[in-house]
């Protein structure tokens, strides 16, 4: 997609300010990925904490072809399998940074879990899946299973946290099934193509930067 321009500095700094642990070039590639997502179909984030990735999905959408971005987390009090702890006022934060980044008007925030949100979506086709909620392996494979039914022919899927083996060992059995082409990776964060894979891969969207810490998640 030559015509989306790479992300600022600025946005990028905007992004960076969040709380969160996705590192420079994670956030690039999201907001490249974002980019190509038609208006008529939906980014959806599984697990938003405070915002971090969604105001990178929500910017890299608004340069792009405007797709809606439709966040999703409960919100609710649990520690996360690294010790990252999460709860009831992440929401509260959640909301004042997609304020104060502008970009409210363009995300639908979900305050369930991902299951729920699946089973009854009524949402446009979704062209880019970002999952980052809980990164046990039982429940990724459920937020994929239960959003995989929703994806556009030819969809974004991007995980993040795949350093984390429940993760990676889930990556590792969609490949093998053939159910997932990769189509590139920055840090922890891989991209993969959902069903045809025949789309061609985004060109490199930023110079690699400094891995982030660890994330708890
Ligand atoms: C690592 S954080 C997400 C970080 C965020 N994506 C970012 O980059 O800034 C994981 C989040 O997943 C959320 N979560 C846990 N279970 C979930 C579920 N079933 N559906 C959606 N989100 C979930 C947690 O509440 C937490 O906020």
């Amino acid at each position: 997609m030559s015509h989306v321009a790479p992300c600022n500095d600025a946005e990028l700094a905007l992004v960076l300010g969040i709380e969160g642990w996705l590192a420079r070039e994670e956030i690039a590639l999201l907001m490249a990925c974002a980019a190509r997502v038609p208006a008529a179909q939906a980014i959806v984030e599984v697990g938003n904490y405070r915002g971090r990735s969604t105001v990178a999905l929500a910017l890299g959408a608004r340069r792009g072809q405007g797709a809606r971005v439709y966040s999703i987390d409960p919100h609710a009090e649990c520690v996360g399998p690294r010790g990252g702890r999460f709860g009831h006022e992440d929401q509260a934060h959640l909301y004042a940074n997609l304020t104060r980044a502008g970009v409210g008007g363009g995300v639908n925030v979900v305050s369930l879990g991902s299951l729920a949100v699946a089973a009854g979506w009524a949402g446009p086709p979704v062209g880019l899946l970002f999952v980052d909620g809980d990164h046990r392996y039982a429940a990724v494979r459920a937020d994929l299973e239960a959003w995989k039914g929703h994806l556009a022919s030819g969809a974004a899927v991007l995980f993040d946290d795949c350093d984390f083996p429940d993760v990676a060992r889930l990556v590792r059995e969609r490949l093998t099934a053939g159910e997932l082409d990769e189509r590139g990776a920055a840090g922890k964060v891989r991209w993969f193509q959902a069903g045809d894979g025949a789309s061609p891969p985004l060109p490199a969207p930023l110079a690699t930067a400094p891995a982030a810490p660890a994330p708890p998640g």
